[in-house]
This record gives structure tokens, sequence and C-alpha cells, in this order.
């Protein structure tokens, strides 16, 4: 793969860009924003999106150099190392191949030689099957009723993008159409308070467990399903989980030891990172079970339409690349630290969530991909709530305290329009006023001269005063159909990639997660053992042997 050991931090992009810093700094959005021929040039459109990045704290120049640094990076070339199946996981000795998930029939993407795509479109169409058996009610429990509910069993990646588009979707009117008289829901933590909330109110008998995991070993995951699968069996008998329970796993012989029928697992495929594999059975099955397979299908297409973007469209037009590269010069460049996404919709409102492990389990790293330490920080810090609450909660630090670029997102058509007789304006309206305001209050601020001039005290100038420059893009969806959910997810997906290509990180593995999982391994033995033979805490240092000590003497969990 196109990948090499200079840093590239190293190279004299890099170094043109540190430099150009200065110039920048002595710019203000408030001038800049003047300058209609330079925000024309930091707009790009593509099948009915609109990106405004004009008002990220940059010049034409600063374009031309973080250009520049793409080249140094090889980012086209990384770009296509992806695309064609390399390795380019190479800590994990893995091929990085999403985008075949949502590729169209006839593609052909090869990992290891092998054209993925037919394997690819049997998972889909057996989901299709299977979902249509379900929801048709043609597929019945084990008294044979209808299986009308689902819930979703995983964590992480296996649950974070399906929750998203699942989100994202309930007031679609089409998808919540085809969505009437069932219910998904989603167990991913292991706190049994999770078990209690999402078993509330169903029926064993009508309720159908995906347990989701893409090594079928993740603690939670498989103790949440081993609860479910007791709690269908006490209702309804053992032989009943051929009928309410089925998998989605890239580790099929663990399913069937689990005691699920191979017949009712759908499989990927180690080429596709937990985090990103909302697009396979992962998120197809639960959403196509809540929705049908044909408002999935809409979904995989809109990411499919940006896959296609991303991997021919040149640099300077390319919506990942113009994202990636700009969050790139904010980190590492201009130093701030975090981001924050801001949907202006709150079928979006898991979206956050869901991107805060795509970027930070991604590009969260300290080494680059060929182990050498970094000297710059890589990854952001990714926030967000919906808009108009974020207003309301921690806008204040972002008009006066820190500088937080922000990434607005806002949609022409509301999902549920609502117009009342004699307001100003409709429902949807009022809240993309606040879409457009935002981002100006932001790039001009206030000064304490146009607050004198308000007759403002002058006790409260220095409190009222706004210092503006304050860097966002906005990003114009002409809806948000499935088809535009699946967009938005792609162009995220491939933005982080392109912040992790530049800084020459592996952003497809995630070894700073094992630390944590193998300690819990050692409490979790200690626990037992002093819960079942009365065991003295050993091997713990003295601020956790106190904290367990005192959980042990005091909690009321029940004695094995
Ligand atoms: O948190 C670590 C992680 O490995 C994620 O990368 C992954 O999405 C999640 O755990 C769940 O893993 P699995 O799908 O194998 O249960």
């Amino acid at each position: 793969m196109a990948s090499s050991t200079a840093l590239i931090s190293e190279t004299e992009a890099w170094k043109e860009l540190k430099g150009h810093v200065e110039d920048i700094k002595k710019t203000h959005l408030r001038d800049l924003m003047n300058d209609a021929n330079r925000c024309q040039k930091m707009m790009v459109e593509f099948d009915g999106l609109l990106l405004d990045y004009s008002r990220q704290c940059a010049t034409v120049e600063t374009m031309v150099k973080l250009l520049n640094l793409a080249k140094a990076a090889k980012l086209t070339e990384k770009i296509s190392s992806m695309y064609n199946g390399e390795h380019i996981n190479s800590t994990e000795n893995r091929s990085v191949l999403h985008v075949a998930l949502r590729a169209p029939k006839d593609a052909v993407i090869k990992a290891d030689g092998e054209n993925v795509v037919p394997e690819v479109w049997s998972v889909l169409d057996k989901i299709k099957e299977f979902s249509e058996k379900i929801r048709s009610g043609s597929w019945v429990g084990a008294t044979g009723k209808p299986l009308k509910d689902v819930v979703a069993v995983g964590i992480g990646g296996s649950f974070l993008g399906p929750l998203f588009v699942h989100t994202a979707l309930q007031t679609d009117p089409q998808a919540a159409e085809f969505a009437k008289g069932r219910q998904l829901r989603f167990l991913a933590n292991i706190d049994p308070v999770d078990v209690a909330r999402n078993v509330k109110g169903l029926n064993p008998e009508t309720t159908l467990v995906v347990v989701v995991s893409k090594t079928f070993t993740t603690a939670e995951t498989m103790l949440n399903a081993r609860t479910l699968r007791e709690w269908i069996t006490t209702a309804l008998g053992a032989p009943a989980v051929a009928k309410h329970m089925v998998a989605v796993s890239t580790n099929l012989a663990l399913v069937e030891k689990f005691g699920i029928d191979p017949n009712n697992a759908f499989a990927f495929w180690d080429w596709v990172g937990g985090r990103y594999s909302v697009c396979s059975a992962v998120g197809v099955l639960p959403l196509s079970l809540q929705y049908g397979f044909d408002v999935v299908e809409k979904f995989l297409k809109g990411a499919s339409s940006i896959d296609q973007h991303f991997q021919s469209t040149p640099l300077e037009k390319n919506i990942p690349v113009l994202l990636g590269l700009l969050s790139v010069w904010n980190v590492s460049f201009l130093g701030y630290p975090a981001r924050a996404i801001l949907p202006y919709s709150q079928a979006l409102e898991k979206f956050a969530p869901h991107i805060q492990q795509v970027s930070m389990e991604s590009n969260g790293k300290g080494v680059s991909i060929d182990g050498l330490p970094l000297p710059f920080e890589t990854g952001e810090i990714d926030f967000g709530e919906p808009g108009t609450n974020g207003q309301h909660s921690f806008y204040q630090l972002i008009h006066q305290g820190r500088v937080i670029p922000c990434d607005f997102i806002g949609t022409v058509k509301s999902q549920q329009p609502v117009y009342l007789k004699g307001e100003v304006v409709s429902n949807h309206d009022e809240l993309m006023s606040n879409f457009f305001a935002q981002p100006d209050a932001l790039a001009y601020g206030k000064t304490p001269e146009q607050l004198q001039k308000e007759n403002v005290s002058e006790n409260l100038i220095p409190h009222k005063t706004f210092s503006g420059n304050r860097p966002s893009l906005s990003l114009l969806l002409p809806e948000l159909s499935a088809y535009n959910v699946g967009q938005l997810l792609a162009i995220y997906e491939h933005r982080v990639a392109v912040q992790g290509f530049v800084w020459g990180i592996n952003s497809f593995d995630q070894w700073g997660v094992e630390l944590g999982k193998v300690l819990a391994t050692q409490v979790r033995k200690q626990l037992h053992s002093s819960r079942t033979q009365g065991t003295a805490l050993e091997g713990f240092n003295f601020s956790t042997t106190t904290l367990m000590k005192r959980y042990l003497e005091t909690s009321s969990e029940p004695q094995m």
C-alpha cells in the first residue's frame, strides 16, 4: 500500500501550513466573509447536497496549501488502496472495504483477489427474504404469533450506527408507514437497567432478538444475549430459541455454539470494521425488519453515491476530502481540539454519538501507521446535540468561551412539516432560522463599538462582546430521506478516513480499547472468587482495593 515511513509533519507541505497560520491569524471571518469571490469558491454541490465551508478560518491560499498536504500524504493513492482492497489496516492485516457493502450488484470490488460484491448481495438477498417473512407473518414465534417487535443486542459499532439510522428514519413518512405496528429497540449496555428498560412492555411470544456482534465474544453483548435467551426460554421453553433468536456476526462458529441455528445467522466479513458496519447485516437486518428492505436499500444507495463521488472526484471538489482536510487544518494547525456536530434536525439526534465512535475510535491514535510516535495530536473530541437544544445548553461556551469548529447540518424540507395559521413562519422555518443565524453569529461576533452604539451600559460591554472569528461549516441536505441519511453517513466515514490518511495513522484498528477489557477480566475473576469463596482481594492497588472492598461489603448483589 501507499505508506511511507516519513512523518507528514516533516514534509514541506506541513511546514508551509505551519507558517501560514500566522497569515490566517491576521484575518477575521468578518472580513473574509465580505469577499463573495472567496465564498463562492468555498461551496461545493453534489447530488442535491450543498456544502458551504466559507466560514472556515481559511483563504483560497489555505486550500491550495491543504491540497499540497494531501499530495504529500499521497491521499489519492491511499484512497485507491482502500478501494482496491489492499490491507491498509496493517496492524490487523485486513482490507477496509465498507464501500463494498453498498456497491451496486454489478460492481467489482476485490479483497485478496476475490470479488466480494456477490457475497455481499447474497447476504442482502437473504436479509430481504427473511425480513419479508417476519414482516408478513409467514415466520411466526413458538406459540404461532407473528413477531412484531425486535430487540437488537449489540454495542459500539454493532449498535451506534443502526441506532442513528433507525432514529433518523423513524419520522420519515415513507419509512414510518412501513414500520406501523412494529418496534425496534436496542440493548447495548451491560447495565441490567438497560435490559429492564428494553424488555419493558414486550412479550417474548411476539419478540425477535437479533444478537449483533462482529466477534461474538464481546463481554457485554454475550451476557445481554444470554439474559434475553433466558427471558425467552423461561417464557416459551428452550426450543423457542430457534424461532426467536437470530444473529449477525463474522464468527458463525460461535453463533452456532451459542445455540442459534447457523441458517438464522447473517454473515459479514473481517474487512468491515465494527464502526463502519452499519451498511452490513449489522444495520441492514434490524432496519429491514423495522422498515422493510426497500427503504434500507435506498439508504445503501445514498451511501454508494458518496462512495463513487469520493473515489472519483478531484480532491478540490471532493466533499469528504475537503471536510477531512479542513479538520486537519483546525486540529493540527489552528490547534482546536474539538468539533461540534450540530444537526438542525431532531431525527439526527443520534448522529453525533455515532460519529463519536467513527471518528474518535478511528483517529485517536498516538503513533503513525509505521509505529513511530507522533509529534502532533490526532483525532478530535467530537460531541453534539441537535439544534436548537444545543443552543440552550453549550452554545454559550462556543460563542464566548473556547473556539470549537462547528458542523451545522440542515435540511430544506422537514420530515414532518407543521404550519400554524397566524404564525410568522412554519415550524421548520423557525428551526432553520437558527441554522442560518448561528454560523454568522459565530463568524462575525459583536464588537464593543457596536454595543456602544446600542447604548449598552459600559460595565456590560465586556460581557456582551462576542469576539467572532469562530469557524463553522454548513451542510444543507434537500431532505432527510433514507437516501440522504446514507449520504450523510458516508460523507463522515470518508472524512474520518481522509484525516487518518493525511496524519499517516491507521484509522481502522482500535488497540486502545483492549487494556480496559483485560483489567475488567481480572476484576470479574476476583468478584467471583470473593463472592463464592470469600477470597481476599489481591493484586489491586490501594485505591481499587478500597473501592472494591466497599462494593463487596455493602452490595446487595445476589450471592452465587
Ligand atoms: O469497543 C471496541 C469494539 O471492538 C468496537 O470497535 C466494536 O464496534 C465493539 O467493540 C463491538 O464489537 P463486536 O461487534 O465484536 O461485539
